[in-house]
């Protein structure tokens, strides 16, 4: 990762929703990889973080608008478990992002998590898109591969139409019982005060092109106040894992400013970087030789730190970077109170 020609860093997009509702199958379908399907019980239960750079994101949406411009590098995806025992998880998730996509099961409609999801969002403010996802499983739908939604809905009969109208009208209506006023993106006309609904399928595809899109858009409007790249390090340690020859090793969300080889990190430990590994694709994760290696890395960005000592790093703790007037002693202090 280069950074952005606007010296803006990437955005960070959390992925929330209620258990089931599809948020690691539609990270699979963006990313190209297959994550859900090796998870244990198909649940998720750690935070994931996957990069997606411009190009790839303008590609996927050439089909809608052909003209669309990106000044971001590109963006990172955090992934969240809808498992309700870890709301820590989410809001620690949350509490990294610059915006949001609020997943809805179109043939569950609002669910209990959902709704805890919303009110973490509001509470912190944070802008969202949601996705009505599943809409491939509507009685008698039509794929169309890929294709934008407005021109998958296009294709399907006046009965699986009736039927997706009815639940959405049903799921806009449970939103405004939860205070929020949304509307199908495409009707949407005021974009202020009503929440965009995308519907999607992370199995055949449709809609996810709306949704990038939409995203694209969101990050142009947010580059200006919140994604100017700043060279003060901030880094979050998802979690440590033991890889073989290394000892334990740590998954990092970069937020902001860039590491570099060689650094020196506090947190709780002190030690130096010896390597900086980007995990790509996030399917092999766990396997080694499939990384890229790097001298130097700039935010947002998913990077597994290889040094020593590091099995005494804390999951959701800050790590700092020394810098060359920095009072190591103090800094171990200041991270002892995080
Ligand atoms: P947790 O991480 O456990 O909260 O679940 P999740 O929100 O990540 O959902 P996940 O991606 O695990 O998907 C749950 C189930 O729904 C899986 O069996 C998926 O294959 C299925 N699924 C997800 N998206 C779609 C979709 O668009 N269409 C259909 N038909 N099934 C889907
Ligand atoms: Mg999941
Ligand atoms: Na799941």
């Amino acid at each position: 990762s280069v950074r952005g020609e606007e010296n803006v860093r990437s955005p960070i997009c959390c992925i929330m929703g209620h258990i089931d509702s599809g948020k690691t199958k539609m990270l699979d379908y963006i990313i190209g990889t297959n994550v859900q399907e090796g998870e244990a019980g198909g649940t998720t239960q750690k935070i994931g973080a996957t990069y997606l750079s411009a190009r790839n994101i303008l590609e996927k949406t050439m089909e809608l608008k052909s003209d669309a411009k990106l000044n971001v590098p590109g963006l990172l995806f955090i992934d969240t478990p809808g498992y309700e025992f870890f709301m820590n998880l989410r809001s620690r998730g949350l509490s990294l992002c610059d915006f949001a996509i609020l997943l809805v099961d179109i043939m569950h409609g609002l669910e209990p998590q959902t709704i805890e999801c919303l009110n973490l969002l509001k509470k912190r403010n944070i802008e969202f898109i949601i996705a009505l996802t599943k809409v491939d499983r509507l009685y008698g739908w039509k794929t169309c591969e890929n294709a934008p939604i407005m021109k998958a809905m296009k294709q399907q009969t006046n009965d699986v139409r009736n039927e997706f109208n009815m639940r959405l009208n049903e799921i806009i209506d449970q939103f405004k019982d939860q205070g929020l006023n949304t509307e199908l993106y495409y009707k949407n006309k005021e974009m202020r005060e009503t929440f965009s609904i995308v519907p999607t399928s992370a199995i055949s595809g449709e809609g996810i092109s709306d949704l990038l899109l939409l995203l694209v858009q969101l990050s142009q409007k947010t580059v200006v106040e919140k994604l100017t790249y700043v060279d003060k390090v901030q880094c979050i340690v998802l979690e440590g894992k033991v890889m073989e020859g290394y000892g334990t090793t740590i998954d990092v969300v970069l937020v902001n400013g860039e590491l570099h080889e060689g650094d020196q990190i506090v947190g709780p430990i002190v030690t130096t970087i010896r390597a900086l590994l980007i995990p790509h694709p996030i399917k092999e994760l766990h396997v080694n030789g499939n990384h890229e290696n790097h001298e130097v890395i700039t935010a947002a960005q998913c990077i597994n730190i290889i040094a020593q000592g590091l099995e005494h790093a804390i999951v959701g703790t800050t790590l700092h970077v020394v810098g060359p007037d920095d009072d190591i002693e103090a800094m171990k202090e200041l991270v002892m109170e995080d």
